[in-house]
């Protein structure tokens, strides 16, 4: 039996398949260190547990109004009055199944087949699948030598076909926070060529450096074509809750995303919307927390890397990932991701799966010994000038290549 076209056009998320390889070799025994992943190893808060176990108390796990229940949507009014300095009303929001069902809905609810989507390189994974997913055709644009596209990268690649750009800051997987004015730039010219702009905010408070990230609202006239999606997983932690949401001055959008939503997952869970509004107005000091973590692990990290000869290194300004060069040791990305997995143990996810070949995107979101050991096995699979023994979960281990 033939499957669709788009079933052989649509790849699976290499994240998830790295994931998958590191999770099968740990249960064989094998001492892995996990630097592939997109999840912080952060509890999750308590305000997020009370409120889950208070739910499920009630007995009435039932199915939640469609587009997202009042209490979150409150929450959400109140994180992006205090985030980004505006005011929004309910009709503005719609809560979805993660930031990741929020950015499908804006591409299914702006599209027509046959339109170009623009989103810069390097890109996070899903980005061209779910342009393909709508049936439209993604166009990454290519970044300067520091990671970072321009404002000129992006004109040059507009075309009569683009209809929508996607624009992540800070970005996974480079950690680039995009400055002020380009975040103007881009607004501006988007609302004046009609092109739909979805701000992908979902790591908007993990910056470091005293950085951090411009409001897209601030630069926009009437708004119509900006949504600006965030949601809990990556500043609170909460991945499994799945909530994520988006927001556009355009109610008729945010209307048609709802109708998808409601055609296909019905609506969110009432147990996690729940546990996400607990978060987003409880104790917000777990978002620094969070935070000072993530800066302290990139440092260490970066000195790590920094051992190692060969490496291109961009310092990350945002994000709990960092995207480095290893052109040098002459591998493909998966040549290299297998090289590390199989020698070293460690898992990182090739650049390849970004639209980088020859980088490797390495995670600083597990715990800081962890990220440290990971590089440490790094340099003694790849460099040679480093001493050819190394102890492994208590084994000398000699390097034989
Ligand atoms: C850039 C970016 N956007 C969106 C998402 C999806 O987030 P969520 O877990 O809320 O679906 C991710 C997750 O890795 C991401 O890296």
């Amino acid at each position: 039996m033939k499957l669709s076209k788009l079933s052989a056009a649509v790849g699976d998320s290499p994240t998830l398949r790295i994931n998958a390889q590191a999770n099968a070799l740990k249960k064989q025994g094998l001492p892995i260190i996990h630097l592939g992943g997109g999840e912080p190893e952060y509890p999750a808060p308590q305000s997020a547990v009370d409120a889950i176990i208070a739910k499920a108390n009630t007995h009435k796990i039932k199915y939640s109004p469609s587009t997202g229940t009042t209490d979150l949507k409150n929450a959400v009014i109140k994180y992006t009055k205090d985030n980004y300095g505006k005011t929004v009303a309910p009709s503005n929001i719609i809560i979805t199944s993660g930031a990741k069902q929020a950015v499908y809905n804006a591409l299914l609810a702006t599209i027509n087949p046959g339109k170009e989507v623009l989103f810069p390189a390097p890109y996070w994974v899903s980005y061209p699948e779910m342009v393909i997913m709508a049936g439209a055709i993604p166009v990454p644009v290519k970044p300067g030598k520091d990671l970072k596209v321009s404002f000129k990268h992006i004109q040059n690649q507009v075309s009569r076909r683009t209809k929508v750009i996607i624009l992540n800051s800070p970005v996974n997987p480079s950690g680039t926070v995009f400055e002020e004015e380009f975040i103007k730039n881009i607004v501006e010219f988007c609302e004046k060529k009609e092109i739909f702009l979805i701000m992908d905010d979902i790591y908007h408070k993990l910056t470091f450096d005293g950085k951090t990230c411009a409001s897209p609202f601030k630069y926009a006239k009437d708004g119509q074509n900006l949504i600006v999606v965030n949601g809990v997983s990556k500043v609170y932690g909460l991945t499994g809750l799945r909530i994520g949401w988006a927001i556009s001055e355009n109610r008729d959008l945010i209307a048609a995303m709802g109708r998808f939503q409601s055609q296909t997952t019905s609506c969110n869970s009432d147990l996690s919307e729940a546990a996400a509004a607990a978060a987003l107005m409880g104790d917000q000091s777990c978002v620094e927390d969070l935070r000072k973590q993530l800066e302290e692990n990139r440092n260490a990290l970066i000195n790590e890397l920094k051992q190692i000869k060969g490496l291109g290194i961009t310092v990350p300004s945002g994000t709990f990932y960092t995207l480095v060069d290893f052109n040098y040791y002459g591998l493909s990305s998966m040549e290299l991701a297998k090289f590390l997995l199989e020698k070293a143990y460690v898992a990182v996810v090739p650049g390849e799966a970004f639209g980088m070949e020859g980088y490797a995107r390495i995670s600083y979101c597990a715990a800081r010994d962890t990220v440290i050991e990971g590089a440490r096995r790094i340099r003694w699979a790849l460099d040679k000038s480093s001493p050819d023994e190394i102890v492994i979960d208590g084994k000398t281990v000699k390097r034989t290549w």
